[in-house]
């Protein structure tokens, strides 16, 4: 008798003290890889690991590996299966393997804490509890997440900033409102515990002909390069006195959490601010982006790279309400200031002016596109890499990201959906792209 062909598994885990990170691999037997993660050596008795997730496919090892390939920004080391985590994230892990051709079901587990083994359930309409998880817990996780604790470096703040017209700041309030705190003590500014942000518009006050810089401290777990318990929440501002001197006010309004949602901090950005410029939390990005964009003031922020193809966005570039900065951010450094590979991107609604990047579009008719720069997906659409974008084609057509951060849509196309769009090819899934169409014909 022919014996029976062993299921393969996909599974999201995570350990309990590690809420900033989890391991996404395959395995034959649920139960046993989840016993091994609980017996591992040097493992400390209390942290201990959950599935996050579990599915079963037909080929593993394809879908770990394409998850592998997607995520590679993600990932702790190239080598390891350890990725980054926030709801977001985990959110896009699991969207990614449900949409994989390999893709079986989802397979619902239990297992208490003290007797790790997994029991599979047979649910048809699961919840986050029953996967021992709260969504509030994710969001928590999230929120404090170490992953929110990158700091932006310096010179990727000039380099941005250098590129716009110095006119735009001229008598303009700045608001920083995430955790870019000022470390000041009696008039004098710690350098080495102020964030770039603050820093960049203190050196360039004058230069830029600022009238006020604002900056907030946020009261998160975890505090901008390690400041500690000294910290507390606190907003400050920056500006020049009537005797010309740059005065430094610092105060802990009653019941300000320094968040960017608090009541003070909306009214900061809805009255007094002109500009808000700042890397707002990861886990955080979709309320950030909506309270920025609803506020109608001018903003210059980092965001990850992936954004213009996640629907919490994308609305947002078809409506004309934001647009890629200048430049990537491809590092940011954590508390201790090691660098950190980064995804980031510059977004905003100043204007950009002969975008260098137009320069890496390609537009030409589509008959000059080489050959392996253009196919058709199973559903006849168009897809092009390498830059190269056709210049009188009517039909949408598919094209990466980094092309819209190139300046695409500046240039007579428009978004035409706006969730991102997942080619397939001889039935296998490629990389979400982002349908664009041709609106301007001269
Ligand atoms: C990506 S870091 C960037 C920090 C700093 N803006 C910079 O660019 O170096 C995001 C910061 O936002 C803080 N944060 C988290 N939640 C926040 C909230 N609700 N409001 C304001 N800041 C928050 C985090 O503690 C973290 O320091």
């Amino acid at each position: 008798m022919e014996k029976e062909k062993a299921k393969q598994y996909i599974y999201i885990v995570q350990a309990s003290l590690e809420p900033s990170k989890c391991k996404i691999g395959k395995t034959n037997d649920l139960g046993r890889r989840l016993s091994e993660y609980n017996n591992m050596t040097g493992k400390s008795q209390e942290n201990i690991y959950r599935y996050l997730f579990t599915c079963e496919v037909e080929d593993m090892t394809q879908v770990e590996k394409d998850i592998k390939d997607e995520f590679q920004k993600f990932r702790e080391d190239k080598k390891k299966e350890i990725y980054f985590f926030n709801a977001d994230l985990f959110e896009e892990y699991v969207k990614s393997i449900k949409l994989h051709p390999s893709f079986v079901k989802e397979i619902f587990t239990k297992a208490d804490d003290k007797n790790p083994i997994v029991k599979i359930i047979k649910k048809t309409t699961p919840s986050l509890k029953e996967r021992g998880l709260t969504k509030k817990e994710v969001l928590q996780k999230a929120q404090k997440s170490k992953n929110d604790e990158f700091y932006t470096r310096y010179e990727d703040i000039e380099k941005e900033i250098s590129m716009y017209d110095k006119k735009i700041w001229k008598d303009k309030v700045v608001f920083c409102n995430c955790d870019d705190a000022i470390d000041e003590r009696n008039g004098k500014i710690n350098e080495k515990r102020t964030s770039a942000f603050a820093l960049f518009f203190i050196h360039n006050f004058k230069n830029l002909g600022l009238k006020k810089l604002i900056c907030t401290h946020y009261s998160g777990a975890i505090d901008l390069f390690n400041a500690g318990s000294e910290s507390v929440v606190y907003l400050i501002t920056y500006e020049v006195g009537e005797d010309g001197k740059i005065k430094i006010r610092k105060t802990s309004p009653k019941g300000y959490t320094g968040s960017f949602d608090d009541p003070l901090s909306l009214r900061i950005l809805n009255e007094d601010a002109d500009i808000v410029c700042t890397n707002p939390p990861f886990s955080r990005a979709a309320d950030y982006w909506k309270i920025t964009i609803k506020s109608g003031k001018k903003f210059l922020i980092i965001s990850n790279i992936t954004n213009v193809k996640n629907k919490a966005y994308m609305r947002y570039f078809i409506d004309n309400k934001v647009w890629a900065g200048y430049n990537r951010v491809d590092w940011f450094q954590d508390t201790r200031k090691r660098l950190i590979d980064a995804a980031g991107h510059w977004y905003t609604n100043l204007p950009i002016k002969n975008r260098p990047k137009y320069e890496l579009l390609k537009i030409i008719p589509l008959k000059d596109i080489p050959e392996k720069y253009k196919k058709n997906d199973d559903n006849k659409i168009l897809i092009v890499n390498e830059g190269y974008i056709p210049d009188k084609y009517k039909k949408p057509f598919a094209v990466s990201p980094r092309i819209i951060l190139n300046g695409l849509l500046e240039k007579g196309y428009k978004m035409v959906q706006d969730s991102e769009y997942v080619p397939y090819i001889n039935g296998r899934r490629c990389f979400g792209m982002i349908l664009v169409q041709k609106t301007v014909f001269e």
